[in-house]
């Protein structure tokens, strides 16, 4: 059975877009018969990294840290997929940021120069073949994911994988609208999540179909704009 694990940025966790835009992905990947297991980062104690490579060092694979990040390390090891699924916060909320920075010891440094990169090696007994984003935000356009798309595929390159391109969704929190697009969207991120588990991609005119706009530019930020100034006038 394939496992995956998914971590969630979000520091709103379940409550959160990320959380919302992400269920029925994850619901996919169940129905496609994988074992998925989520992780919240603001539930988890871990400390930064302090970039003094012991793990690559003196312990072999092995923070010196004792957090959290233990555990996660030791599930992480076992998965076959990890999923990076993120709000941006140009780029990443803190919590977030920083288990990325601890996952150097899932990688040795048995280097080689491909394609225009510098690349680790997973430790034999790592068995993760796949990272992929799944990230959302707020402004209109697609272009804000992109420096978080950039972090995910560095690290599928650290891990010497084969990138995958991110699930992306703009202005997610227009997804809660009950709409016939957004129903059929949140479908399409279903049959992303199946097709993610059965065939280890996701088919590009689904990925475009989930971050099509929901609103004309102009009017979302007309009305985000409006929203705010009632709000503030109100408080004042
Ligand atoms: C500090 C901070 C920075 C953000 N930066 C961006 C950004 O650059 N681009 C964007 O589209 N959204 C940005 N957002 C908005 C969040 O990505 C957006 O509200 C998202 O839907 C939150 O997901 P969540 O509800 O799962 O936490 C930012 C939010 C915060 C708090």
């Amino acid at each position: 059975m394939t496992k995956v694990t998914v971590i969630i940025g979000s520091p709103k966790m379940e409550k959160g877009n990320t959380s919302f835009v992400l269920a029925p992905f994850i619901k996919g990947m169940e129905e496609a018969g994988a074992s998925v297991e989520l992780i919240f980062a603001k539930k988890l104690k871990i400390r930064p990294c302090i970039g003094c490579f012991k793990c690559w060092r003196e312990t072999i694979g092995e923070c010196f840290q004792q957090d959290d990040m233990e555990e996660l390390l030791t599930k992480l090891r076992e998965t076959n997929i990890l999923v990076i699924a993120t709000p941006t916060y140009a780029p990443l909320p803190g919590e977030l940021q920083n288990i990325l920075n601890r996952l150097v010891p899932l990688v040795e440094p048995i280097l080689e120069f491909r394609e225009g990169r510098t690349r680790a090696k997973p430790h034999d007994e790592v068995k993760i073949t796949k990272i992929i984003g799944f990230i959302v935000g707020a402004w209109w356009e697609l272009a804000n994911l992109d420096a978080v798309a950039k972090i995910v595929e560095e690290l599928t390159e650290l891990f010497s994988l084969e990138l995958t391109d991110a699930v992306r969704r703009p202005h997610a929190s227009l997804l809660r609208h009950e709409t016939n697009l957004n129903k059929s969207i949140l479908q399409r991120l279903e049959k992303a999540g199946y097709e993610f588990i059965t065939e280890r991609k996701i088919d590009k005119s689904d990925l475009e179909f989930i971050r099509q706009p929901l609103a004309k530019q102009e009017d979302y930020l007309a009305r985000g704009t409006q929203n705010y100034l009632k709000r503030k006038a109100e408080h004042k």
